[in-house]
């Protein structure tokens, strides 16, 4: 809460102005980013969905010949829906095979927890709540293998400088003989890109916009919301979708403590990156953070990949 009102008035006194897409993710914007997930616009979980469904078990054997007990560890694990059909298909590879949800809402983890223990048999369920930058931490080292996860092109809302030192937290807990599997949006039509981020339903604007509710709500500010606008911009050269706030006139917002902010008629905030990525941006990853890549599996479009990491030796 003290943390969230440093950032928001540090990102707001900045010019250009910012906000951080981690403060999307409140009740109404989770609720708001499973209607995107539903959106004929929003390829990416559709991607996501084949490649799990068409190629876990490939990647059950691929893990396999180097291990035969498996701790498998999802960062920002959500309800589970998905990740279930993965943990299917790895059972008959791995014993025993544990499963450890990482996400910051208890809520979503017990939903989570009470779908895979039904779903995929003999499995350990683990679920730990909290911010994943710190949960992560404190894992233990542990004898059986380990499988990192992070899905849901989630890598996307970091820029490359950002993506390397994520790479590098990861490997901070894997062994040499250890696995991180990543999920890439690729890049593809610019067109088909900026589709997937202004939606004309306006619902990409609306989980945009309740950045500005959400301040609201929380910090107590008076943001007029309907004086703002969803403005997304895709940079076919970076690979970089960039989600914007424009003021559609000149104002200024208050804060209950006084502290103000003044927009210019036209005025942008930057609130969210997601990258797609080239190949040579995720081989630079790779060497940067010193990983290699083993395989990587691709949807029937090659719009979207999972790839295999696992340190260097
Ligand atoms: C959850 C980060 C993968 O960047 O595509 C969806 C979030 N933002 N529509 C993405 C999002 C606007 C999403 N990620």
């Amino acid at each position: 809460m003290q943390e969230f009102l440093s950032h928001v008035k540090q990102g707001l006194s900045q010019s250009p102005k910012k906000l951080s897409s981690r403060y999307f993710y409140d009740a109404k914007g989770d609720a708001l980013f499973q209607q995107i997930m539903k959106m004929d616009a929003y390829y990416l979980p559709r991607c996501e969905m084949q490649i799990i469904q068409q190629q876990s078990e490939q990647i059950a054997k691929d893990i396999s010949t180097s291990h035969s007990g498996l701790q498998i560890v999802e960062l920002g694990a959500g309800d589970g829906s998905k990740t279930k059909h993965l943990l299917k298909q790895f059972g008959p590879y791995f014993k025993p095979m544990e499963y450890v949800a990482m996400d910051i809402s208890p809520n979503v983890l017990a939903i989570n927890e009470k779908l895979i223990k039904t779903e995929v048999v003999g499995i350990n369920h683990r679920k730990i709540a909290g911010n994943y930058f710190e949960t992560y931490k404190n894992l233990t080292p542990i004898t059986k293998g380990r499988l990192v996860l992070f899905l849901g092109a989630n890598i996307g809302n970091y820029p490359t400088p950002e993506a390397i030192d994520f790479f590098n937290f990861v490997k901070s807990n894997l062994t040499k003989n250890d696995y991180f599997l990543v999920a890439f949006d690729l890049v593809k039509h610019p067109r088909k890109i900026i589709a997937a981020y202004d939606d004309h339903n306006g619902i990409t604007k609306q989980f945009n916009l309740n950045l500005l509710e959400r301040i609201n709500r929380e910090l107590g500010a008076n943001f007029e919301v309907s004086d703002f606008d969803h403005f997304p911009f895709y940079n076919p050269i970076t690979g970089i979708t960039s989600s914007h706030i424009i003021s559609l006139k000149q104002q200024t917002v208050e804060f209950p403590d006084g502290f103000t902010i003044n927009f210019e008629a036209f005025e942008a905030i930057h609130t969210e990156v997601s990258k797609k990525f080239f190949w040579s941006d995720i081989e630079a990853i790779a060497h940067q953070s010193k990983m290699r890549i083993v395989q990587t599996y691709l949807d029937q479009q090659k719009a979207y990949a999972f790839v295999l990491f696992q340190p260097h030796a």
